[in-house]
């Protein structure tokens, strides 16, 4: 069937290219890599925010609205008794010509209609806290043009959550200011705040609106504002209700012609003493410096163009030759960029997560930091501190905290027993990406105590700790309230719909609740905290040699007993079983009606290699190629929970084959995928990767995928939904540092070490020769392998001419070439 297709790649500008407004979904794009963010959809809806999208959301959004994607960015064209958008929406007036360039942190959007060109490109300036709006008006036709352009953008009161909420008290309390083109919004800055926004045009204008009902008229709509009908802005000025921003620019091209104008949304804090420059004056010094370092069209260009060059490091640092465009583009660009937005947003603000519900997670951030640690190292070392500064002195820790105060978040609280694992993950791969083990040694308080630190060796140690202090009955780890799994709620026996899933833990006394995900995890980690022993032993003198010896010993002890345990008390037959519920009864075998077999302990008994040697590992491989793989990936479980039970929790709450009941999960399908890889299964790892391929999934079905075709979604509807390879959850989700880490290292084979690099692939016999291009530290390698039909098994290397012994490139600073023959 003649699929229809709403944009493709551009990989030489690397840009997704919508030619379509009207995609299945809004096709999004983030703006922003530090401190400034925002949000845009192909029609430029979206909204801004400085850190926080709860606490500081600068621009109003509506989420979940009719029509769907509700605010935004709007700039209308009224050209004789038309009015226009570029974008399409808000008045959806149809356009002679459409196009959404979704770029590395920029988007540009261009619209035409009878003869006039708009093009606007939206980018937040590296280490500057506003969003540019480059707007480019050109006359295509041969007549003289006179066109009244009005902008919108509308305030969000600050906390996005009592945005929504308290209204009682926010229709009174808006307060502007405007001041020649620039229109400042200051709403509680007479109080506590010390921080205001702006909107601000480098022309002159010719009226402009502040007031929401006044602009639009209280029965009108976005698409089709009053003043903007009527072409007469009312020259409103906010007091309460709601405030907006609102420019009027009478604007004449000759044919011919065109004209840029630099619209700008700035945030401002100032120091309490300088809040006024006069009584209920705001002091606007700081947001005249900002403006003058960006209004005319050649300083945009110059911020533009420093952007690009960022992106142009970034991408430089692994890039891989295959030939095959579709993992090029992957691998080069999408998940990259990917990494980078879920690094700096975990699971805050998407338009499934509405960024007042969740800041930054434990476990979330730690995975997110896989992908990420290769691009700005320094960056990622800061958020690990972050993160291990949330912990509490036992090693357990807060399940999320807020990026604005970094403190923990105590509507959730901890008690999700796999967190402290992460932190080694997520440390272990900076450490091994830089070399850098003097982050060890920092000083890093508990739950933001100060007078509390110890070092984060220390914490390392006892994220540990905490899993060998909580075995269950079989020896292996209670699951607590959740583990990687937050719907696999063990100890909530709820009746109760009012009571979230996530935070009722009403029955832990007592509980004999195993989890085999975090057994699996605690070897994979375990092996890489002795690994990480020994690596300080080698780097160590004196009493400190023994000690860290004798911590591996420890460690290695505790992960061969959980070896142990797992085969004893974790293994089904035909593979790994998920857990033991609050009375110790299987979970995830042949003996249950439902969900006999979970993917979660498959991928990480795989990857801990557990019975490897008794043909375990196998076994459970080909159960999930058997029972859990589908046309469109690897489903969570199966068969799906057909009712809700009372003893697991939220896994059963939702319908089969959606989210945890049996949707296909992208981020967890990577865990089986290195599995394979780890087994030496190039063949089929490569075919579970490619079934959640963007770039694959992207060539085969736009419509039914329905969300974003180039980026991860977090899942897909699974074999047993009512519309299986339906996407939804985009952007925000692990799949992408756990793409990446899967391709990177182990497909590819390219893995960070603490001596150097290792190489060590594992492909499809088809592969044919590729290279990568690898920064490392201060060296740089052109590595190129040679496959030979092997799907894995490296013969020999040899380093700039010389051969190596073994599969470590021993790691020197300077240019090298690699050459590997499989
Ligand atoms: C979702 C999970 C998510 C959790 C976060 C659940 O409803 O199904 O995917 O991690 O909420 O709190
Ligand atoms: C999404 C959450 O962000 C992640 O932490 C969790 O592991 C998965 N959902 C699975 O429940």
């Amino acid at each position: 069937m003649e699929q229809k297709r709403y944009g493709h790649f551009d990989d030489q500008h690397r840009e997704y290219v919508i030619t379509d407004p009207q995609t299945p979904w809004p096709w999004i794009n983030y703006l922003g890599n530090e401190d400034f963010f925002s949000l845009i959809s192909n029609t430029a809806g979206g909204y801004s925010f400085y850190k926080d999208a709860k606490f500081r959301r600068i621009t109003r959004y509506r989420y979940n609205n009719v029509p769907m994607d509700n605010g935004g960015r709007y700039f209308y064209i009224k050209d004789g008794e038309t009015v226009w958008n570029p974008g399409w929406k808000p008045c959806k007036t149809p356009l002679d010509f459409y196009e959404c360039r979704h770029g590395m942190s920029y988007t540009r959007i261009t619209g035409k209609k009878n003869g006039v060109e708009a093009s606007v490109l939206f980018f937040v300036p590296l280490k500057k806290w506003c969003e540019v709006q480059k707007l480019t008006l050109k006359n295509e036709s041969s007549e003289t043009k006179s066109l009244k352009l009005f902008s919108f953008e509308e305030w969000c009161l600050w906390n996005a959550a009592t945005d929504m909420e308290n209204f009682q008290r926010n229709f009174s309390t808006g307060e502007v200011e405007i001041e020649g083109s620039t229109i400042y919004h200051k709403t509680e800055y007479r109080e506590r705040r010390n921080h205001y926004a702006f909107y601000h045009v480098n022309a002159p204008i010719q009226g402009f609106d502040t007031d929401r009902e006044t602009f639009v008229g209280l029965y009108n709509a976005f698409a089709d504002p009053q003043a903007v009908m009527e072409g007469k802005p009312r020259n409103s000025h906010a007091h309460g209700w709601s405030p907006i921003a609102s420019h009027y620019i009478e604007v004449t091209l000759k044919p011919g012609e065109s004209k840029d104008f630099v619209f700008l949304l700035g945030y401002i804090e100032n120091e309490q003493d300088e809040k006024f420059e006069a009584p209920q004056v705001i002091n606007k010094k700081k947001a005249h410096a900002l403006i003058a370092e960006l209004d005319t069209t050649e300083k945009v260009d110059k911020a533009f163009a420093e952007l690009c060059a960022l992106w142009d490091n970034l991408l430089n640092i692994y890039k891989v030759k295959t030939g095959n465009d579709k993992l090029d583009r992957m691998v080069n660009i999408w998940n990259q960029y990917q990494c980078m937005v879920t690094f700096n947003f975990s699971r805050s603000a998407s338009f499934f997560e509405s960024g007042v519900g969740r800041g930054m997670g434990f476990r979330d951030s730690n995975q997110d930091l896989v992908g990420f640690v290769h691009q700005i190292p320094p960056r990622a070392r800061q958020r690990i501190i972050d993160i291990a500064s949330t912990q509490f002195p036992d090693g357990g820790c807060y399940h999320q905290y807020q990026p604005l105060t970094k403190r923990g978040n105590n509507d959730i609280g901890g008690g999700f027993n796999d967190d402290p694992c992460w932190l080694i993950f997520g440390t272990v791969a900076y450490i091994k990406e830089t070399g850098d083990f003097s982050i060890l040694d920092e000083m890093v308080p508990f739950d933001n105590q100060p007078g509390t630190e110890v070092t984060l060796f220390e914490h390392l140690k006892i994220s540990m700790n905490h899993v060998i202090e909580n075995l269950g009955p079989h020896l292996l780890p209670l699951i607590g309230r959740a583990d990687w799994n937050d719907c696999l709620n063990l100890n909530c026996f709820s009746w109760d719909p009012n009571e979230s899933f996530q935070t009722t833990e009403n029955v832990s006394e007592g509980t004999k609740a195993e989890s085999l995900m975090i057994a699996g995890l605690f070897v994979v980690t375990g092996k890489d905290y002795v690994a990480l022993c020994h690596a300080l032993a080698s780097r160590a003198c004196g009493d400190a040699i023994a000690t860290y010896t004798t911590e591996a010993a420890r460690m290695q002890k505790a992960v061969d007993a959980m070896i142990a345990a797992v085969k004893k008390d974790g293994w089904d037959g035909e593979w790994y079983l998920r857990a033991y519920d609050f009375y110790g009864r299987k979970i995830g075998s042949n003996e249950n009606d439902e969900a006999k077999i979970f993917i979660e302990s498959q991928g990480w008994c795989t990857m801990a290699e557990i019975g490897a040697e008794d043909g375990m590992v196998a076994k459970s491989l080909d159960s999930c190629k058997k029972y859990l793989e589908c046309e469109h990936g690897m489903v969570l479980n199966n068969p799906a929970f057909s009712k809700y039970i009372y003893e697991y929790g939220e896994i059963s709450s939702y319908p089969e084959g959606y989210k945890e009941n049996a949707g296909i999960f992208c981020h967890n399908n990577p865990w089986v995928i290195i599995g394979e890889t780890l087994a030496g299964r190039g063949n089929d790892a490569w075919a579970h990767y490619a079934k959640i391929l963007p770039s694959y999934v992207e060539e085969k079905y736009q419509t039914l995928h329905k969300v974003e075709p180039y980026v991860n979604c977090q899942m897909v509807a699974g074999k047993d939904a009512f519309k299986p390879g339906e996407g939804k959850n985009s952007w925000l989700t692990g799949t992408a540092a756990w793409m990446w880490y899967t391709v990177s290292e182990f497909i590819l084979g390219i893995k960070p070490d603490y001596d150097g690099i290792r190489i060590d692939p594992c492909l499809p016999e088809t592969a044919n020769d590729y290279t990568v291009n690898r920064k490392f530290r201060e060296a740089e390698y052109e590595i190129t392998i040679h496959p030979n039909g092997a799907q894995k098994g490296v013969k020999s290397i040899t380093l700039d001419g010389k051969p190596v012994e073994g599969t470590v490139i021993p790691y020197s600073a300077g240019k090298h070439v690699v050459e590997v023959t499989m």
